[in-house]
């Protein structure tokens, strides 16, 4: 893993809400790695796992905290002590959201509104966040530019526009830091292929593995901006640690600035891992948005952030893990 921080991090402590999950837990081998002060985690467990924090059980700068964000006690807890902030715990899924859109809400808004309150109250410096390139929601325009959205296509896309809403309100009403990075598509080590809401690429995976036909939603001629998740980890670093103040209490796209189809990711893996496999096709589905491409302009700009794992090799990289 690359570094992305000028600045000695053991002078900082920092809480990973979310860090059982699979983003989370990459950020937390980060700040470890390079020596962060503290690294904190709150997470209930609901859909990350002990295990992806197992290798750092025992580093003495790492710390577990099982709480939920819908907790406000919990957040504030959590926050005592800490600098930084990378928010990353919620529900994700735009079928969960459709299936159980009041959890999903009680997570990701109820719990994101604890967690700016208990940043307010607290001395933590700046909150990073995780928001979602599903606030583009129906805009047909590519690529998608930060200041221009359409209206969400799912629960899920509304809790993570709500989120931008939020976070402005607490910059203009209580001076609280944010920033808001909108992830297209994350992947990498650490995400679970498991469970009904499984993302794409290792669902492929899986099922190449198994050598079980995957199921395709729709024609598989959607395109997506995937984005791996060491791109991901350096957004958070350079959120988390730049300067200047332009660049705080904004939302920027997070992504590489490719764009794939579903067919063409499915053959890019069946190639990389030397399999031979048709997928079957079946509807589309709802709530999906069909093309996605970021503009990544704002975030070079202005966190000086460059997508230096391109997909292939980020593909690469995760099957020889
Ligand atoms: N993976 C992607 O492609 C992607 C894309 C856009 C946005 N996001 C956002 O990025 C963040 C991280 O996503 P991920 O892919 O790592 O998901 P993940 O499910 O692997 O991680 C989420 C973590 O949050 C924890 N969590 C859930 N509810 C909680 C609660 N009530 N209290 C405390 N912890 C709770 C889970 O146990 C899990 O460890 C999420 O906010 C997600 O919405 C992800």
């Amino acid at each position: 893993m690359n570094k992305y921080h000028e600045e000695d991090l053991s002078r900082f402590a920092f809480l990973i809400t979310g860090g059982a999950g699979f983003i989370g837990s990459n950020l937390v081998e980060y700040l470890l790695k390079f020596g962060a002060g503290k690294v904190r985690v709150l997470d209930n467990l609901s859909t990350g796992f002990l295990s992806n924090l197992e290798e750092f059980k025992q580093h003495p700068s790492f710390e577990f905290m099982e709480g939920d964000i819908r907790n406000l006690e919990d957040c504030k807890k959590a926050c005592e002590g800490i600098d930084f902030v990378s928010h990353q715990a919620a529900l994700g899924s735009v079928p969960r959201s459709i299936n159980d859109p009041i959890t999903t809400n009680d997570v990701n808004v109820g719990g994101f509104l604890n967690m700016l309150v208990a940043v307010k109250d607290s001395k933590v410096n700046r909150m990073v966040y995780a928001a979602s390139s599903s606030t583009y929601g129906d805009s047909k325009e590519l690529p998608k530019v930060e200041n221009r959205i359409g209206k969400p296509l799912s629960p899920y896309a509304v809790t993570k526009f709500v989120n931008e809403l939020y976070a402005d309100v607490f910059a203009k009403t209580y001076g609280v830091e944010t920033i808001g990075l909108r992830y297209f598509n994350v992947f990498g080590p650490k995400q679970s292929p498991k469970g009904a809401y499984a993302a794409v690429i290792p669902l492929f995976i899986k099922a190449l593995k198994d050598g079980i036909p995957p199921l395709i939603n729709g024609d598989g001629e959607q395109t997506r901006d995937f984005t791996y998740v060491e791109n991901a980890v350096q957004a958070n670093i350079k959120a988390m640690m730049v300067q200047d103040s332009g660049a705080v209490n904004e939302v920027y796209n997070v992504a590489c600035g490719e764009q794939i189809s579903i067919n063409t990711l499915w053959l890019t893996i069946k190639r990389l891992m030397n399999k031979e496999l048709d997928p079957s096709f079946g509807p589309e589905r709802p709530g999906d948005v069909k093309n996605s491409l970021a503009d990544i302009e704002k975030a070079k700009e202005n966190l000086r952030y460059v997508p230096e794992v391109a997909v292939k090799n980020g593909l690469e990289n995760m099957l020889t893990l």
